[in-house]
């Protein structure tokens, strides 16, 4: 792949879009600093200076049912990473990077130092294009952070922010190679399986015991009354 370096720039997904748009393919846009970067849910991401900022527009070639894989494949490759310079990372469905103690009642879930915005356009058996957006706190203070966020500086130090890079690009890659795989290595760093959760799918609330993630990258949840399977959605861990 090629990078498109930046030192500041308002969203490398934004600018991951227009060149997806454009027809180029294995580019990774990569910033040191965002100032209109995006999360999921329409939610606003602090990138300051420091961070590991990028945005990699693949090759789609698979149907648009299977992008929610992908992006598990993303939280895996960015765990990998992550423990790659130390740090005992976590992944809460869908793909929230997590450190720390999950249990405490204060930090319910753990820390942030991590999340994933996977794009896509097309039709249902054509993607047009994909990309991964990935955002990973790395040489940052704390205080730059919002509440419940953390960065690899707090946890070990600060780190080669292009080698970390590179490892979750090649892991993502493999990871893609052998799509097979994905949903295991996603439940051996998984916090939230086995876990009390309360997904907000934004038109109800399921409450119930995570179980499994299932195929293209559902959450299953054991509640009162029964089996429900949960494509998208905001999980909270609650015990
Ligand atoms: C989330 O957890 O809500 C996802 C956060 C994704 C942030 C990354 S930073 C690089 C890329 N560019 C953006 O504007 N967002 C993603």
């Amino acid at each position: 792949y090629t990078v498109e370096y930046h030192d500041s720039i308002g969203s490398t997904n934004d600018r991951a879009r227009e060149l997806a748009a454009d027809g180029d393919r294995d580019v990774v846009v990569v910033a040191d600093e965002q100032t209109g970067s995006r999360g999921r849910l329409d939610r606003s991401w602090v990138a300051p200076s420091g961070g590991i900022w990028a945005s990699a527009v693949l090759q789609p070639s698979l149907p648009a049912a299977h992008v929610p894989l992908v992006t598990l494949a993303a939280g895996v490759a960015v765990v990998d990473a992550c423990r790659s310079v130390g740090v005992e990372a976590t992944l809460k469905w869908p793909n929230d990077v997590l450190v720390g103690d999950d249990t405490a009642d204060s930090q319910r879930g753990g820390l942030k130092l991590a999340g994933i915005l996977t794009e896509m356009e097309g039709e249902a058996d054509r993607v047009s294009w994909l990309l991964v957006g990935i955002g990973l706190n790395a040489n940052i203070d704390g205080d730059a952070l919002p509440a419940g966020a953390t960065s690899l500086r707090e946890q070990v130090g600060d780190v080669d922010r292009r080698a970390v890079l590179q490892t979750t690009l090649e892991s993502l890659s493999t990871l893609l190679d052998a799509s097979e795989t994905v949903l295991d290595r996603w439940r051996e760093y998984s916090s939230t399986l086995g876990r009390e959760v309360r997904v907000d799918t934004g038109r109800e609330q399921i409450t119930g015991r995570a179980v499994d993630v299932r195929f293209p990258g559902a959450l299953v949840i054991d509640t009162d009354s029964g089996e429900e399977v949960v494509h998208a959605g905001d999980c909270e861990h609650l015990r």
